[in-house]
């Protein structure tokens, strides 16, 4: 397949693996290149910037192909340094960021410097017009069904899509609820020109966690999600396990909630010690409503060519016959 997103960034096929808390490290990020992909390591995942630097160049030991880095600009509790890991990103010849979160304008002069590509993920249309408007080469449209942080606006890829196609004039990625060749079929004839995934690739033997967290993955459905933090406005959509319905039940209570009453529940420590330990009541993780199309643990190499083969069949057989029928 070739698409402005495989011609852009250098790779073969249009499927990207978004950046992904303490899941994006080398191994699975290189996997993912090297199997014709985008992999992606998330910057903050490394607890500094020359930890990340050493991130960067095993993965370059780990494949020849194009890798990027998240970096996601988010409130949080401890300050983060984001310009010192900006400029770790810039001197490590890293040439496609993945951004999100907030706008990341005040980053654009540094990156566009170095030559590098910007992919923003958005969760909206104005978003995604803003980030074409400063300067972003591409935009990933996070859709409702997705993953982490879908926004407050609950509109579904079925729409951001169509909308995007026909606003966009830089290339996008369809992002949330793909997770096979059905989904990208679809979002490359929603006008996307190539597939973002997260949920998916946590279920892949190269992915850096338990067993236990994959194998409920797989077993689980399409109901096995919750949307937390939602009476925040900062809404993040994770696993439906007892500490995310302890959380929804503290959110449902009457009058305002604090975060400090969440916040024993939802530290990004436990959740990396769930994903450490297996236990799978630990603390949160994140996951999109596509667990319901996973059923199987495949290396990254053995999804991707997938994936692909299923949307070039549906393209050429299924739908091609459709017309000339
Ligand atoms: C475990 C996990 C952690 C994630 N962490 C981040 C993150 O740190 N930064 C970010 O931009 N997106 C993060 N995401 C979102 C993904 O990059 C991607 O946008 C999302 O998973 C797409 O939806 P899907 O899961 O339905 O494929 C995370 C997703 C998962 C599953």
């Amino acid at each position: 397949m070739r698409t402005r997103v495989t011609e852009m960034l250098g790779i073969e096929h249009p499927i990207v693996q978004g950046g992904m808390q303490w899941v994006g490290l080398a191994g699975l990020a290189s996997a993912v290149s090297n199997a014709g992909g985008l992999g992606i390591i998330t910057g903050l995942t490394q607890p500094t910037p020359e930890d990340l630097i050493k991130e960067i160049d095993q993965c370059r030991e780990m494949t020849d192909k194009p890798f990027a880095v998240n970096l996601t600009i988010l409130p949080t509790i401890k300050p983060v340094p984001y310009e010192e890991y900006a400029q770790a990103i810039v001197d490590s010849g890293i040439k496609i960021v993945e951004t999100a979160g907030r706008n990341p304008e005040p980053f654009l002069p540094l990156f566009k410097e170095a030559g590098i590509k910007v992919i923003h993920k958005c969760t909206s249309i104005r978003h995604s017009l803003k980030a074409e408007k400063i300067g972003c080469d591409m935009v990933s449209v996070d859709g409702f069904e997705c993953a982490g942080h879908p926004g407050e606006d609950d509109v579904t890829n079925m729409i951001l899509l169509p909308l995007a196609a026909r606003r966009l004039k830089i290339p996008f990625l369809a992002s949330g609820g793909l997770g096979d060749g059905r989904g990208l079929a679809a979002a490359l004839a929603m006008g996307a020109d190539g597939i973002n995934m997260g949920t998916r690739f946590m279920v892949t033997k190269e992915a850096p966690i338990h067993e236990n967290v994959k194998q409920k993955m797989v077993d689980a459905s399409e109901l096995d999600t919750s949307l937390i933090y939602r009476s925040l406005r900062n809404t993040a959509r994770v696993f439906k396990n007892s500490v995310a319905e302890q959380v929804v039940e503290i959110e449902s209570q009457d009058g305002e909630t604090r975060f400090e009453d969440i916040q024993p529940l939802v530290q990004g420590v436990k959740g990396r010690e769930l994903f450490d330990s297996g236990d799978l009541d630990k603390g949160i993780w994140s996951a999109g409503m596509v667990v319901g199309l996973i059923d199987d643990v495949p290396t990254c190499d053995e999804l991707i060519s997938r994936i692909v083969r299923e949307a070039e069949e549906i393209i050429n057989e299924r739908l091609g016959s459709t017309v000339s029928a």
